[in-house]
């Protein structure tokens, strides 16, 4: 198992690419299933996500190559219809493939993710659009079993108790491209990664209009055709550098990035103090000074991402004064807190509300990643503390930051990662 070791106190400053953008990535790979023939993706990060999401394609019967941030993926006439136990642990987004198969073949099975660290994240959203559109759902040994030989279009609204849903709004559209008729969905989520599924839908011949907004309309169509599509940039990844330049007090510029996916971390950051000039693909950052506390509330797209509350918690640490972070979309997202007190952070948990006492001083200490953001947090914390962190389990922060040690380092961070051999 890998581990960082980080020497805190370094400014960063410099020019770094952000990469492809990891949550867009996965949807679309599961997209080229719903056409026979080779679809290629491009700007594709070669992340551990991405190579389970490839597994399980080679799975269920495709032929996929990945080389230079580059992918095809050859689909056949026929695939097989289960994405198993094994690789869905592993990966919550394997359920994007239950759309596509079951549009294509007229049934999916596919193992229930079961939950993870920052919260239960059930599938009903998922289940109740699929149900909506005409297939029959049976959950029967821990998998989802969907049949429907010919899905309907239908109204469907993907409202839950948590607000809108990025994975059933993305799902559903997939499924509804091929169903017979008019699909609406109403409360679609509006984040950039289901606009850029449905333009890359649309490159394959679907019909879909609205994304973006919360009601969507596609009208199904009889067939899709492969495409290219090159991914949009990772907006949780470049503005995780941008804490990360100004939680070191220094200034880089981020390219090819989408500043108006950022509106939200633009915002927080300038009214803590940090200068952020956006143009149209770059953003440059830069902070002198500690920061300001804010309060901030986080919420579905276009409010500020739950994927950079951990991050924007390990700024807050160090501002100079108080700062207040809602959490409302998943229930259990405060793990990386005690580990951020073990660097010093002044941290109190209030139900859904961390209350962040900025400190002028934090020092290294080993600690350890319990999910993918969390570990981002821990290693921007690093590079702030004062003498050695060693952030321990960085395999959760491999399955979505492509190289982060080598982009950090080449920022002018001191990072190294160690090999450590499993004990047996
Ligand atoms: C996606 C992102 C994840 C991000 C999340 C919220 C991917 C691969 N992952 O996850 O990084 O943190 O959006 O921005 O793109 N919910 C239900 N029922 C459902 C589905 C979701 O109650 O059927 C709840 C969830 O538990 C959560 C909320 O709705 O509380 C939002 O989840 P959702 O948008 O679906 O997250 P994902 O698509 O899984």
């Amino acid at each position: 198992m890998d581990k960082f070791i980080i020497q805190g106190g370094r400014s960063l400053s410099g020019m770094i690419r952000a990469s492809g953008a990891k949550n867009a990535v996965l949807p679309a790979m599961a997209a080229c299933l719903l056409a026979p023939g080779r679809s290629v993706l491009t700007n594709v990060p070669n992340v551990m996500d991405v190579r389970t999401m490839r597994r399980l394609l080679v799975r269920l019967g495709a032929k996929v190559d990945f080389e230079d941030n580059r992918m095809t993926v050859d689909v056949p006439e026929k695939l097989k219809c289960e994405a198993e136990y094994e690789i869905v642990k592993q990966m919550r987004a394997s359920y994007y493939v239950l759309g596509p198969l079951l549009a294509r073949f007229g049934r999916a099975k596919v193992s229930l993710p079961g939950g993870c660290s920052i919260g239960a994240r059930p599938i009903d959203l998922h289940l109740k659009g699929m149900e909506a559109l005409g297939a029959k759902i049976q959950i029967l040994h821990g998998y989802v079993e969907a049949q429907g030989r010919q899905l309907k279009g239908a109204r469907v609204l993907l409202a839950g108790t948590h607000g809108v849903s990025v994975g059933a709004t993305i799902n559903v559209m997939m499924a509804a491209a091929l169903a017979k008729g008019i699909t609406l969905i109403e409360s679609a989520a509006l984040e950039p990664e289901v606009v850029s599924t449905a333009q890359m839908l649309i490159s394959m011949g679907a019909d879909i209009t609205g994304a973006g907004t919360p009601v969507m309309t596609i009208a199904g169509v009889d067939g899709l055709r492969p495409a290219e599509t090159r991914m949009i940039p990772d907006r949780i990844e470049a503005g995780s550098l941008m804490i990360a330049a100004a939680i070191s007090g220094g200034c880089i510029t981020i390219e090819d990035c989408r500043p108006d996916h950022l509106g939200a971390v633009i915002e927080a950051l300038r009214a803590m103090g940090v200068k952020v000039a956006a143009g149209d693909e770059m953003v440059t950052v830069e902070a002198r000074r500690r920061v300001k506390p804010i309060d901030l509330t986080i919420a579905p797209y276009p409010g500020f991402p739950t994927d950079m509350q951990p991050q924007m918690m390990a700024l807050m640490a160090t501002a100079t004064g108080l700062s207040v972070i809602t959490e409302t979309i998943f229930e259990n997202r405060f793990m990386h807190v005690p580990e951020l007190q073990r660097l010093g952070a002044d941290i109190k948990i209030e139900g859904k509300s961390a209350v962040i006492k900025g400190v002028p001083e934090s020092t290294g200490a080993p600690v350890m990643g319990s999910d993918l953001r969390a570990s981002a947090a821990l290693v921007i914390a690093g590079l702030k503390a004062e003498g050695k962190t060693e952030v321990n389990r960085v395999y959760h922060l491999d399955r979505g930051y492509e190289r982060w040690e080598r982009k950090l380092k080449k920022l002018g961070a001191k990072i190294r990662r160690v090999h450590e051999p499993m004990a047996v």
